[in-house]
């Protein structure tokens, strides 16, 4: 449903046209002749210098100067897309760069990256190495983006773009995600709506570090720009090598910041996150219900508590491993994969016999490219660890990572998994941890290279991956990094979900969920129940259900009515899970906005939806209620209404519209009084087409 217009003449410049909802042919064609064609579509450092570039390159020679011309437009299918690539030579060097754009036709997304080689004598070096340009006309241009650190992912951050830069970048090595996103929205004509107007999207496809900005200069345009953060990491690039930079994936919708979103979700499921087709499975985790505190009958009992709530998997997190140096602590052992047979003596075979026992999966947690020094594998390989040979070391929760640009070590760390996969072909999932930033930067392999360590971690991350991937394609990983660190569509490809955020308390994670889903698809984004936050349990649960459920939780504690109303829920998520999952999301009530949410899911047939609306800190007689008006219903068919996930124990105002049938027009022209107006109260309400 959308256009990108580009001019590339052979022997000229590649110029920018139009970026916007789709052009017939003879649109196309008129606005290549009227449009006056003022901005390259990558400009390039060299002969417009106050302007901000895309591309600046030293030469062999000392030269500074880039003018590209384009030699050739191809065109070539893969297996699910198209790929364009416009081909273009230096004026003088025999420098190449190809600008690449890979369209999907069943989605609307386009992505684009460039590619970068040269012939000189000498190597060259590429000072500023940005995916892509967008100019944007103004107007009364908003963006909005995510922002925050550990415990307090994903808040949302609105505003108006204005004279100067704005810019949004990471610098932490590993995790890239903790603090700011790579995401942004940009609402084209006023601040931005959840549902109507023009919205561009762009989600940059990279783990590392990275820098968004948008330069606000005195012409009629902002201009953007979104790539590798090129600080600290000049590359040396030698003849014929190639440097590919990641792709910024790029939506537009006129349906407002809902719109473009669900853009990413649907290209998400169908191309981008790893079997993003396939049903999760709903889990029970055992961190915060038992922490470190691994031993093989605590492991048995929650098996069977997972199981008797109709869960389907297991997963052991930290504290299972090391042999020299037990893992009690976060302070010893990363590094060392062997169980710790004084609490397993049965090892991982005999957790997942009792797995096979429960009739459920079991998984386990790893945390593969990290090293305390308190470990065997440190005392081994010193020189495998990023580290400085000179200095005082610093230490980021008592460790340090490996370093991933060393082949041998890219082998290590595939062998984690490699060797716990051969070694217990059930085992069904992992958990992939990351908990550091990049700490004291320097890689023993590189040597006199130090500034490609940056990038060159990220490539060796991927190499894993991708290894992995292609070796057990379908055992799914969470993606988890101190929570939500490390959230990006690269990484995805390789994961089925993400960690959102160690912090669990449901009313921080009805505005982190909200946050996540600007990008995000519900089924990559882990919620579970935990004891965190003094909500009651159903407060908790219907939280967890906005996306995909699991658990984090000693069930022990939890009373016998509390653990009935979650068999419940288990039952209702595992019906609704496809609506959820799959189905197209509406945001209709934002946490941002007052004291309520509420956020729905609607098949794409649009037979079946489900609403989920929260108090938040509503109070009662003080909060006058307002009925929510529901989106993307057919209007013509009738719909019943049913509330779900019911506990009598939990106060709340009785919803009047129970039971009853509407009609999809009444819906989202009147709405559901569907908010309960006592603080910290959920509802969550199945609609069904009759
Ligand atoms: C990180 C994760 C947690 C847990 C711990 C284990 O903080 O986000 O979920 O796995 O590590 O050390």
């Amino acid at each position: 449903n959308t256009s990108l217009l580009l001019d590339a003449p052979v022997g000229g410049e590649v110029r920018f046209i139009y970026y916007g909802d789709k052009l017939s042919t003879s649109d196309a064609a008129t606005l290549l002749e009227t449009e006056q064609k003022t901005f390259s579509a990558y400009p390039v450092y060299g002969l417009n210098c106050p302007s901000e570039s895309a591309l600046s390159v030293t030469h062999g020679d000392g030269n500074m100067t880039l003018q590209l011309e384009v030699i050739k437009v191809d065109t070539r299918k893969e297996q699910t897309a198209d790929i364009t690539t416009i081909r273009l030579k230096d004026k003088v060097y025999p420098f190449y760069m190809n600008l690449c754009y890979r369209t999907y036709p069943d989605a609307d997304i386009i992505e684009t990256w460039t590619e970068i080689t040269h012939e000189e004598k000498k190597a060259i070096t590429l000072n500023r190495f940005a995916s892509a340009y967008l100019p944007i006309r103004k107007g009364d241009v908003w963006v909005s983006h995510l922002y925050g650190s550990w415990a307090n992912e994903a808040q949302l951050a609105q505003e108006p773009l204005r004279p100067g830069i704005k810019m949004i970048k990471n610098k932490d090595g590993i995790r890239n995600s903790h603090t700011a996103h790579a995401e942004v929205m940009i609402s084209l004509d006023g601040k931005p709506k959840e549902n109507t107007g023009s919205v561009i999207g762009a989600a940059l496809c990279y783990s590392g570090n990275y820098k968004l900005f948008f330069d606000t200069d005195d012409s009629d345009y902002h201009h953007f720009f979104a790539g590798i953060n090129e600080e600290n990491s000049a590359y040396t690039l030698k003849a014929k090598e190639s440097f590919r930079t990641p792709e910024l994936a790029l939506t537009y919708s006129k349906d407002g910041l809902s719109g473009s979103s669900r853009n990413f979700h649907a290209w998400a499921r169908k191309h981008k996150i790893a079997n993003g087709a396939t049903a999760r499975k709903i889990l029970l985790n055992s961190w915060e219900g038992v922490y470190f505190d691994i031993n093989q009958e605590g492991m048995d009992q929650m098996m069977s508590d997972i199981q008797s709530m109709g869960g389907e998997l297991f997963v052991m997190d930290d504290g299972w491993f090391g042999d020299k140096y037990p893992r009690n602590k976060d302070n010893s052992s990363l590094g060392d994969w062997m169980v710790d047979a004084r609490k397993l003596p049965r090892g991982i075979e005999g957790l997942i016999a009792d797995a096979n026992k429960h009739g459920i999966k079991f998984g386990i947690w790893i945390e593969p490219e990290m090293v305390n020094p308190k470990s065997e594998l440190y005392e081994k390989h010193p020189d495998w660890v990023i580290h400085y040979p000179n200095r005082e070391p610093y230490y980021y929760r008592n460790q340090m990572a490996l370093d991933l640009c060393n082949p041998q070590v890219q082998d290590f760390v595939f062998g984690v998994v490699d060797k716990l996969l051969s070694e217990n072909p059930d085992l069904a999932y992992f958990k992939w941890d990351c908990n550091s930033m990049l700490t004291n930067p320097y890689s023993f392999y590189l040597k006199e290279n130090q500034s490609h360590l940056f990038i060159e971690y990220v490539r060796g991350l991927y190499k894993v991956l991708e290894r992995i991937q292609e070796k057990y394609p379908d055992v799914p990983m969470m993606l988890c990094s101190g929570g939500g660190g490390r959230c990006d569509y690269e990484a995805l490809k390789y994961f089925t979900e993400f960690w959102a955020s160690d912090n669990t308390d449901p009313v921080k994670r009805i505005f982190m969920q909200w946050g996540y889903s600007y990008f995000f698809p519900a089924k990559s984004i882990s919620a579970h129940v935990t004891s965190m936050g003094d909500q009651s349990i159903k407060f908790r649960t219907d939280v967890a259900m906005m996306d995909k459920l699991g658990f984090d939780i000693n069930m022990d504690k939890l009373t016998e009515a509390e653990r009935q109303f979650c068999r419940e829920a288990v039952q209702n998520y595992k019906r609704l899970a496809p609506i959820i999952q799959e189905g197209d999301q509406f945001r209709l009530v934002s946490p941002y906005s007052g004291n309520h949410a509420a956020v729905m899911y609607v098949t794409p047939g649009q037979d079946k939806a489900v609403l989920f609306a929260y108090d938040i800190y509503a109070q009662k007689y003080v909060e006058r209620s307002y009925p929510i008006r529901l989106q993307g219903l057919d209007p013509q068919r009738s719909y019943r209404v049913v509330e779900i996930n019911k506990m009598d124990s939990v106060p709340a105002r009785p919803f009047v519209e129970d039971g009853k049938t509407f009609s999809g027009e009444y819906l989202m022209k009147i709405g559901l009084q569907a908010f309960s107006d006592f603080r910290e109260s959920s509802r969550v309400i199945e609609i069904t087409a009759q």
